[in-house]
């Protein structure tokens, strides 16, 4: 857990507020009730295990003791620009879903010299396993839009990483990748500044951009998985405007796909 003087530190960086728990069922949880309750922007909700922590499309997150970072972002809908600015509320969440990842593969690219990468929509890998991955759920009251909360696990030591068997694509830790021992506190802290300077840019063209760059497998041939089949093929190309995935067929024809049941793997590496 964190000192009072690490809070403070947090704090400096732009947060709001931070509340911290040694175990918690899911910090995502915790943020969306603390977000029913008012919770300002940029709040941070931090736990050292979580009991439920979950993933995208009902999966679990494995979080134990002392092994990652746990941590859910509240950007509240006063903090955030105007919905049609974005055209829309799903380009928009998916826009804080690359947020988070972009804060953690240009924190491992540029802190720790390490080579991350993004798998869109939200993971980032290292040496092509998976070392954190990001859900961003938002808190509606009514037809209302309270906020987004954007929740980050990050996997640090070797005790964070699940077996292969448990998971859909195989996971690594920074740690593993780095060689030595990682201050958890200084991770969080560098993703944090990170997380704050793109959130100022959300709307903007500099962010889609820099998203791009440190997409996994540009230019490079991807199946398209539903469900664990291959629906669809295509070259890798990059974002559109609304940051879907712009690919191109073998027939030469450019074709998008949004968030959903999809995942991606490289054309070679695709076993049915
Ligand atoms: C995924 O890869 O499917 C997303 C994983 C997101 C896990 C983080 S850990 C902190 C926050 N709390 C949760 O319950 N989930 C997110």
């Amino acid at each position: 857990m964190f000192s009072d003087e690490d809070r403070s530190q947090l704090i400096s960086l732009g947060l709001s507020a931070v509340r911290q728990f040694p175990l918690i069922d899911s910090t995502n949880s915790e943020a969306l009730r603390w977000l029913e309750h008012g919770a300002p922007d940029l709040a941070l909700v931090i736990a050292d295990a979580q009991s439920a922590g979950r993933g995208r499309q009902g999966r679990s997150w494995f979080t134990p003791p002392q092994a990652a970072l746990a941590f859910s972002l509240v950007l509240s809908a006063a903090g955030m620009p105007a919905a049609a600015d974005l055209a829309g509320f799903p380009t928009w969440l998916g826009r804080c879903t690359a947020l988070g990842a972009l804060a953690v593969c240009q924190t491992l690219r540029e802190d720790y010299r390490l080579p991350a990468e993004i798998k869109w929509p939200n993971d980032v890998l290292l040496a092509g396993r998976k070392t954190a991955g990001v859900l961003a759920e938002a808190c509606w009251q009514g037809d209302q839009l309270m906020g987004i909360v954007v929740g980050i696990g990050v996997n640090v030591t070797a005790a964070s990483v699940p077996a292969d068997e448990q998971v859909i694509f195989p996971a690594t830790c920074v740690e593993a990748a780095l060689g030595r021992q990682v201050n958890r506190f200084e991770l969080l802290r560098a993703i944090l500044a990170r997380l704050l300077h793109w959130k100022k840019q959300l709307a903007e063209p500099a962010f889609l951009q820099a998203w791009e760059e440190q997409l996994a497998w540009r230019g490079k041939w991807v199946n398209i998985l539903s469900e664990g089949q291959v629906i669809r093929t295509g070259q890798l190309l990059g974002l559109d405007e609304d940051g879907q995935l712009r690919l191109r067929d073998a027939q030469g024809k450019i074709f998008s796909i949004t968030v959903g049941e999809l995942r991606l793997r490289p054309a070679e590496e695709t076993t049915l």
